[in-house]
């Protein structure tokens, strides 16, 4: 596997393979790679000729400075996954390279609507990092295809809007979401929950799953958005919020008209897990 943190370097590799005729596709990370990510680099494979993963942590898009301080850095052992998954290169710019003014970034790329729904809502300015850096990422690799994971339902949509907006040559993939046995949606923040909690957090997905049904089976969306609430703050999560929306723009809905797709965001003990389900 080659590696790069420099711009010039990364063009004058892809530039290469595209000379050749080769189709390349990216997967955006920001590393602490798990099987979540892996499923990513099997699409990309399956996709393309080359696979570029990029590994940013990338500021512009948290909103808490201790999210981004303790978030996990774990670039050796990345690496190792990245090799064992026969990815062609490995992009880890640093901060300074992107931003080489600093965070207080001049030009930035927001999509409001869309970004402003739920996680765009709670998290202010982030899906407006998001955009950025993946648009900076798309403009530096210049993929034919992208792979994002269904796991940020709300961002796969924005990227793709991004993309669509702004004439990016590039084709958008969605991978579902890949969980632990339990059901927990891999994340690199559910090494964050304690022990209890981290048994605790697996009824995160299977209240999104007795939604569903509940939803399958005629409920009203108000209803089952309020009762899954409920449910989880009876198991002692901190619920920001259950919502049913439909699946190609989040836009509410008054009827279960597939397809849908219900996600959630709750806090349990001090960490933040969010999770989805297409109902299609
Ligand atoms: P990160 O959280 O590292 O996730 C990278 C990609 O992996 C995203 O597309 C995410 O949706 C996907 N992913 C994470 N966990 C997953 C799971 N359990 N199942 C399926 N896919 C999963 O998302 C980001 O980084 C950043 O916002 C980024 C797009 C890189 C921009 O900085």
């Amino acid at each position: 596997m080659r590696e790069t943190g420099r711009p010039l370097e990364l063009r004058s590799i892809v530039r290469g393979w595209r000379l050749q005729g080769e189709r390349v596709a990216l997967v955006p990370t920001m590393g602490n790679l798990h099987d979540g990510h892996r499923a990513l680099i099997r699409e990309a494979r399956q996709r393309a000729d080359r696979v570029v993963v990029s590994i940013f942590v990338n500021p512009l898009q948290f909103d808490r400075p201790e999210d981004l301080s303790s978030y996990p850095r774990t670039l050796d052992a990345d690496r190792a996954v990245l090799v064992r998954d026969g990815v062609d290169l490995l992009f880890a710019p640093d901060a300074e390279t992107l931003y080489p003014g600093g965070l207080d970034v001049a030009t930035r790329v927001s999509v409001p609507g869309l970004g402003d729904l739920l996680e765009g809502e709670r998290r202010p300015g982030h899906f407006t990092g998001v955009a950025t850096v993946v648009c900076k990422l798309f403009n530096l690799v210049q993929p034919d295809e992208a792979v994002f994971g269904e796991k940020d339902y709300q961002q796969l949509l924005l990227v793709r809007r991004m993309a669509a907006d702004l004439d990016i040559p590039v084709r958008i993939h969605g991978v579902p979401v890949v969980r632990a046995e339990d059901g927990l949606a891999l994340s690199s923040r559910n090494a964050r929950l304690s022990d209890a909690d981290r048994v605790r957090a697996a009824l995160l997905h299977q209240g999104l799953v007795r939604a569903e049904a509940l939803l399958r089976r005629g409920g009203a969306i108000e209803t089952i958005e309020r009762a899954a609430t409920e449910a989880l703050e009876r198991v002692g999560f901190k619920v920001e919020y259950v919502a049913i929306r439909r699946a190609d723009d989040l836009a509410t809905v008054q009827t279960a008209a597939m397809p849908l797709v219900i996600l959630a965001a709750a806090w349990l003990g001090g960490v933040r897990l969010i999770d989805c389900l297409p109902v299609a």
